[in-house]
């Protein structure tokens, strides 16, 4: 029920308490309600009273579309219908020749037909303002209308709404980190308490905020600056203090060639890192990593520079050869690099050397290394090769391959040694005069007497024969069983002689002779005593 549409009966009490009480200076015109606020298209009830002692003439003056609902002495009730703006009906009375009239204030409420949240900016960076704008288009009366910016259901800022069918009202806000993915929505509240009647709002639709930081400094590019042909490298792109890091877009690209790079994020860090694999071209390129967060772009850019820089060509005229032939070293570099060929004479910045030798046994293993050098965006890089000659000697067995002559102490720890030398590597053979027994060539620990010897070594290749005599002495000590026992011998038989001489000599000589044999007997004796010395 509409409020201005009041019980008619108390109208028509209120009416007569009006007749009843004369205003000053005689008649006067009064409406009951004076001031009513419905529902715009709704209808409303006014009563128009005058105060005369007889009865007047009563009337109301409106544009409105009325109606005389009751009457009565000194008062009409009119019903006013489908009232859509605000109006002031006037009720007018004439009392004798007297007339007066009083006005009516009808106000309209309607309630927003639109409250609208303008599109905000996609990306909003953080710490810089930026305008909210809410459309708020009907509602009335606007002197009671207003419109509230919203947060999720936090409310920021409130404003009034001016007059005008449509209007703006804008809000700046200062965009911060946790705003990112919050809801934004403006809110409108047509506040009739006070005219009696509610709080009524309206909802815009909410729309989601992105707010980010992408540092103007501080993006990394990390590359190999100089990178043969046809090499495989990581490069990585970080960037620090970024938010929110995740929704970071990363492009690589070397020159024309875009990366796959893959994409770490670590808090407010990114990382990217990507394989790039240099094409056959050389020269410099242009390596670039760009970072899109919101609207803005970060990038970073590169030189790398791609060289073809194949190792020296490093030849030998023969790789085996016989001993005293005339070998041919020889190093060439690819175009713009500088050889250095080992033992070669020096000639700087060359693009080619030679060596040539007459090889000896010694060079036989002999590297030969060459080192190609190239200047590359102001860094030297070298390459080098190496061959090794093969030269065919021997079969060698001298005094410093296989001593000769080895005297020994028996019992001590030695090392014999005898080796061949030869390429190819002869085969040795060691066998002694006589038994054929082989030489003991390594460890002897300890040394034997029985090792004592002379022995034939020979050496085989397929490149010939040769042949050294090996002497092994041992030097032992005669100890006393060994020599007791031919000394024995001899005293024994010397023992036995003698006596038979005595015999024989006893039935010819005197007692005289037969003591002198005695003493003989007793040299003999003296000389068993005596200590055996070492040869
Ligand atoms: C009309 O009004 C005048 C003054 O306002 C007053 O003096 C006079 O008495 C009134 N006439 C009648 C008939 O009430
Ligand atoms: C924001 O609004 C959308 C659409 O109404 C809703 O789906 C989403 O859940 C809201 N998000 C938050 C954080 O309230
Ligand atoms: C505005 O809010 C009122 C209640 O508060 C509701 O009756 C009305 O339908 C709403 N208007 C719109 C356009 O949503
Ligand atoms: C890359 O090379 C260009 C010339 O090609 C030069 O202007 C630029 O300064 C170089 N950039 C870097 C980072 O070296
Ligand atoms: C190589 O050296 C050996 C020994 O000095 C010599 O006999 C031979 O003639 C040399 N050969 C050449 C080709 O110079
Ligand atoms: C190549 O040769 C250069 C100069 O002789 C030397 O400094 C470098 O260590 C060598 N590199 C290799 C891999 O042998
Ligand atoms: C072997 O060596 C010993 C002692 O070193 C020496 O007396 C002897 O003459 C040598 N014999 C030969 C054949 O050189
Ligand atoms: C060495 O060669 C000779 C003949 O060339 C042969 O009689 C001898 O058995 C060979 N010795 C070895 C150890 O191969």
């Amino acid at each position: 029920m509409a409020p201005g549409a009041a019980h008619p009966a108390l109208l028509a009490l209120l009416a007569l308490l009006g007749a009843l009480l004369p205003g000053p200076g005689g008649a006067e015109t009064s409406v009951q309600p004076p001031k009513a606020i419905i529902p715009q298209g709704g209808s409303v009830r006014v009563t128009c009273s005058a105060s005369c002692d007889h009865p007047s003439i009563l009337g109301l003056e409106t544009e409105l579309t009325k109606k005389e609902v009751d009457h009565g002495e000194n008062w009409k009730t009119f019903e006013l219908t489908n009232v859509l703006s605000d109006s002031t009906p006037k009720c007018f009375s004439t009392c004798s020749e007297n007339q007066s009239s009083t006005s009516v204030s009808i106000i309209v409420y309607r309630f927003p037909e639109h409250v609208k949240l303008a599109p905000l900016p996609t990306w909003q960076p953080v710490d810089e303002h930026f305008i909210l704008t809410c459309q708020v288009s009907g509602g009335a009366p606007r002197a009671h209308l207003s419109v509230m910016l919203l947060r999720g259901e936090e409310v920021l800022e409130r404003q009034p709404v001016a007059k005008g069918e449509s209007t703006e009202v804008m809000f700046t806000v200062l965009a911060k980190r946790e705003d990112h993915g919050v809801n934004f929505s403006c809110r409108t509240e047509l506040d009739l308490r006070s005219e009696g009647l509610g709080l009524f709002q309206n909802s815009s639709a909410p729309r989601k905020l992105q707010t980010f930081v992408l540092p103007m400094t501080g993006l990394h590019l990390d590359t190999l600056r100089i990178v043969e042909v046809g090499t495989q490298w990581l490069v990585s792109c970080t960037l620090d203090g970024l938010f929110p890091a995740s929704e970071a877009e990363v492009h690589m690209a070397l020159g024309d060639q875009n990366l796959e790079p893959k994409i770490v994020n670590h808090g407010d860090s990114l990382l990217a890192t990507a394989w790039v694999k240099s094409n056959e071209e050389e020269g410099t390129q242009h390596l670039v990593c760009q970072v899109t967060l919101g609207d803005q772009t970060r990038s970073r850019l590169e030189n790398v520079t791609i060289y073809s820089f194949p190792a020296p060509y490093l030849t030998l005229s023969r790789p085996q050869v016989p001993e005293w032939t005339t070998v041919t070293v020889e190093c060439k570099a690819h175009a713009g690099a500088v050889v250095t060929l080992e033992d070669a004479p020096a000639r700087l910045g060359a693009p080619r050397a030679q060596l040539q030798l007459n090889a000896s046994a010694e060079d036989n293993g002999r590297s030969f290394s060459c080192s190609a050098a190239l200047e590359v965006a102001g860094q030297w890089l070298y390459k080098n090769r190496t061959l090794k000659l093969s030269v065919l000697y021997g079969p060698r067995l001298d005094e410093r391959d296989c001593p000769g002559n080895w005297t020994w102490q028996e019992g001590s720890q030695q090392t014999l040694r005898c080796q061949a030398r030869g390429n190819p590597l002869p085969k040795l053979k060691c066998s002694r005069k006589g038994d054929g027994a082989s030489l003991p060539i390594g460890d002897l620990r300890p040394v034997k007497r029985e090792v004592a010897g002379t022995y034939l070594c020979q050496a085989n290749s397929s490149r010939g024969v040769t042949k050294r005599e090996v002497v092994v002495n041992v030097i032992y000590h005669q100890n006393i069983p060994a020599i007791i026992v031919p000394v024995v011998a001899v005293i024994t038989l010397g023992a036995v002689g003698a006596a038979a001489y005595i015999y024989y000599r006893k039935q010819k000589k005197q007692i005289y002779e037969l003591q002198k044999a005695q003493k003989g007997w007793e040299k003999s004796g003296k000389k068993l005593n005596t200590p055996a010395t070492p040869p």
